[in-house]
């Protein structure tokens, strides 16, 4: 695995378009970059998860723009071929597209190569506006951490058929306006692998089921060090590896043969 080329956009579209799937894990420091970077993940998403893995907080929504510039360029640093992924936090891109546009720059130029951001329809304007000025976005639909508090708490997405047509809308929207990737969070399984099967760019799964075109996990999480209870989607990579590398490649290969999630245990 250490001699693998950088990942790039076009590898992650050849990825998509031959079938294999993408690894996908949360990353916030350069140790772990190296790590799961020499174990194989293809895609390192520097989360804002960080504000409740890292910093305690009870929801992504304190994260500051400052916390994810100062995470992205520890795990540039710590990174050698993954693609690194930051998330834009909440309020650095509900104003408007120019406000967006000079912090997502923020966030490049400490060494993301694609940043996210939650939501569709509102969005849809602002993903164009990033793509057509040279940023490269993934988008994120179903269950928005972000905006919980408007979701009522941590729910399933889609369930009804007026919420699961509003899916399909916007995953089509997003990916016409240039996104690349799409994370799917907490979805009915069946729903996601429609969604997956219509949509033309790659769709990363977490509690979306196996008929992704990838899977995320927060790493905390997949090491069993969750606070509190673990969500149904998460799997214990750790309690049957060696190591943490062991476990991360463990995950990688089960991601790749299709094997994790297995929608009966981890699925909606
Ligand atoms: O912040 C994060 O870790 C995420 C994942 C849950 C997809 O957005």
């Amino acid at each position: 695995m250490s001699q693998r080329k950088p990942v790039t956009l076009p590898r992650l579209r050849e990825m998509h378009a031959s079938g294999e799937k993408i690894a996908m894990l949360t990353c916030y420091d350069a140790t772990c970059a190296h790590l799961l970077d020499h174990a194989g993940v293809e895609v390192l998403l520097v989360g804002d998860s960080l504000g409740m893995v890292l910093q305690g907080h009870a929801s992504t929504v304190p994260v500051s723009i400052e916390d994810m510039v100062y995470h992205t360029a520890a795990v540039a640093r710590g990174n050698r071929t993954a693609w690194i992924v930051a998330d834009m936090p909440f309020g650095s891109y509900q104003e408007s597209a120019e406000s967006a546009l000079r912090q997502a720059v923020r966030l490049i130029q400490a060494g993301a190569q694609m940043v996210k951001l939650e939501g569709g329809g509102w969005t849809t304007p602002i993903v164009r506006f990033l793509v057509e000025r040279g940023i490269p976005v993934c988008a994120h639909l179903g269950f928005t951490p972000q905006t919980v508090h408007a979701l009522g708490g941590y729910r399933v997405q889609g369930r009804d058929e007026g919420a699961a047509q509003r899916l399909r809308a916007h995953a089509a929207e997003l990916a016409a306006a240039g996104a690349e990737l799409l994370v799917l969070e907490m979805v009915p399984a069946t729903l996601a692998r429609e969604l997956t099967a219509a949509v033309s760019i790659p769709v990363i799964g977490i509690g979306a089921g196996v008929g992704c075109s990838g899977q995320v996990l927060v790493l905390h999480d997949m090491l069993g060090v969750t606070r509190g209870d673990a969500p149904r989607f998460v799997r214990n990579f750790l309690q049957d590896s060696t190591s943490v590398e062991a476990a991360v490649r463990s995950y990688v290969a089960e991601v790749k043969a299709g094997r994790f999630p297995d929608d009966a245990l981890h699925g909606f």
